[in-house]
């Protein structure tokens, strides 16, 4: 008989030897960050509180500062002012002290931007970025990050590019900036530039194409830094550790022993204010191209031949090219959408997606999906992977679940006569950070009985110390010039394209039964028959 025993806690202690303490722990060199967008609500809720955390732990370098680029008029004293705000309640020390504040606040600069279509504004721009780096010494190394809307991306990276602020010498009207050129027209300013841009890159391929493009028009690819937050997550990252810094999981990691893949984003929010973007975006858009699919190629890679960037990012991008297309002819099979309607979340009444402010009364925006993708190679061939993601779930979860084949022959049989459940590893990436193995066991007595039990590991507890904010790392990264953990341009196209034929698809044929899943719930039944016909479940996290 199959038990399930109590769960008992179990403590791993992490045992760092010193001269693995830092592998190579990335160097963030002076700079001055200019974030356009500055009063918006992604500086105000992650980039300030991050430069923060970092300033807290020592890991910004010694000569910095922020310029904060807006719309709004608005002095120095303001917008340090709109800082201190931001930071309330998001500090690890609750209030930050005055003292502290002192040193980190006089870094914060502010330069209006009352038309963004202006060159005489960027050509102002230039010069208060001139005289910052001389007050603060940061050798010319600069960041522009695009915290706007992303309809504003290209007019701004453009008019960089015109006003000569993309490191690249400068660009002239009419110019097609091939970099030979521009560098031949003025002279490289001293000092890197590098130019990060938020989330979501495009709409679609072609708006990504262009985007792409137009932004190396101006920029080399070396010089860009698509952020995707999750890659920033530690236990993303440790994907890669676990593979490859541990010999006894590579030899398992593939069709011979791996039954499928279940990689689930389970969110318990709803859109909040975001209808604006959300109706247009939907979960494919919003979740799959970007975070779904960047766990999905970390899973699947094959070992890259160092722990660089480029060889890591190259992996991911061979393994896009081999995710076989969705076939739309069967697209039931492969493809499920769903809308949250009514429900109950902790014990509270919720409405439905469609009531939500600025949402259409028939709105036909997916706010969950699920899909089943295969990965046409030796190593996966065989190898389904199930991605779901969705809105108003039933808990908040993400979760990457290697479910290992069945044993090949039952010698237990007569004893035991159920079949027994797989292995299973799971890859907690939150709100728990860790990794679960589950394997059978036999109950202690005379009698054969089996239970599953359950080798867990969490980050907190073992390593004592909780995970910085994705964003912290990023922004190190970046100020270290370290591209590993940002999409390359090729990635982002082939996510696109991979996705393209899908939307498309659900464009033109509107869902007939949305709401068709409760709030509360973890979507759709048809996301679970997806498995069923299969004769697979997914884990409930
Ligand atoms: C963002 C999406 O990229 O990721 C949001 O636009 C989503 O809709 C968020 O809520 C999820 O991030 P996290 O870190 O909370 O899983």
């Amino acid at each position: 008989m199959q038990k399930e025993p109590k769960k008992t806690g179990q403590t791993f202690i992490a045992q760092v030897s010193p001269e693995n303490e830092s592998i190579q722990e990335p160097t963030a060199q002076s700079c001055g960050i200019v974030i356009f967008g500055a009063t918006g609500d992604l500086t105000q809720r992650k980039l300030i509180p991050a430069l923060f955390h970092l300033f807290q732990g020592w890991l910004l370098p010694d000569r910095w500062y922020v310029l904060g680029v807006g719309r709004k008029k608005m002095t120095h004293e303001d917008f340090r002012t709109s800082v201190r705000k931001s930071l309330d309640g998001v500090s690890r020390m609750g209030q930050v002290p005055t003292a502290v504040w002192e040193t980190f606040g006089k870094r914060f600069y502010y330069a209006p931007l009352s038309d963004i279509e202006k060159p005489k504004e960027y050509a102002q721009l230039g010069k208060d970025l001139v005289e910052l780096e001389q007050v603060h010494k940061t050798g010319g190394n600069r960041i522009f990050y695009l915290a706007t809307p992303p309809g504003l991306y290209s007019t701004i990276v453009h008019q960089l590019g015109m006003a000569g602020l993309s490191g690249q010498g400068q660009k002239r009207a009419g110019d097609h900036c091939k970099t030979e050129q521009k560098t031949k027209s003025s002279p490289k300013k001293k000092g890197s530039v590098r130019l990060i841009v938020e989330k979501p890159f495009g709409t679609d391929l072609e708006s990504a194409q262009n985007l792409n493009q137009e932004i190396r028009e101006v920029f080399g690819e070396e010089q860009l830094y698509r952020i995707d937050h999750y890659l920033g997550k530690e236990a993303v990252q440790n994907m890669l550790f676990l593979r490859y810094a541990n010999a006894i999981f590579e030899p398992i990691w593939n069709r011979r022993y791996i039954d499928h893949i279940q990689i689930t984003a389970a969110e318990t929010l709803g859109i909040e204010s975001r209808a604006g973007y959300y109706e247009e975006a939907g979960a494919l858009r919003d979740m799959f191209q970007n975070h779904l699919l960047q766990l999905l190629c970390l899973v699947a890679m094959e070992a890259p031949s160092s722990f660089e960037s480029e060889r890591i990012r190259d992996e991911k991008v061979k393994v896009l090219r081999s995710v076989r297309p969705i076939n739309l002819e069967q697209i039931d099979q492969c493809a499920i959408r769903g809308q949250y309607g009514k429900g109950l979340m902790d014990g509270v009444t919720v409405d439905d997606y469609r009531k939500e402010p600025g949402v259409a009364a028939h709105s036909k925006t997916e706010t969950f999906a699920a899909l089943k993708l295969h990965i046409d190679n030796w190593r996966w061939q065989g190898v389904p992977f199930y991605l779901r993601s969705g809105k108003r779930m039933a808990k908040k979860s993400t979760e990457i679940v290697i479910v290992f084949k069945e044993v090949p022959h039952l010698l237990f049989k007569p004893m035991i006569p159920g079949r027994l459940e797989s292995n299973t590893l799971v890859l907690s990436v939150q709100p728990t950070e860790g990794i679960a193995l589950t394997f059978q066991a036999k109950y202690p007595g005379p009698k054969f009985s089996v239970g599953r039990v359950t080798m867990d590991f969490n980050y907190s507890g073992a390593f004592h110390s909780a995970s910085p904010d994705a964003y912290e790392r990023l922004l190190v990264d970046c100020m270290a010039g370290d591209q590993m953990l940002f999409s390359r341009g090729d990635w982002i196209e082939l996510s696109w394209k991979l996705l393209m034929p899908l939307l498309n698809h659900w464009k033109k044929t509107p869902a007939p039964c949305f709401p068709n899943y409760p709030s509360g719930s973890f979507g759709p039944k048809e996301a679970d028959e997806l498995l069923k016909r299969d004769g697979r479940a997914w884990r409930s996290p």
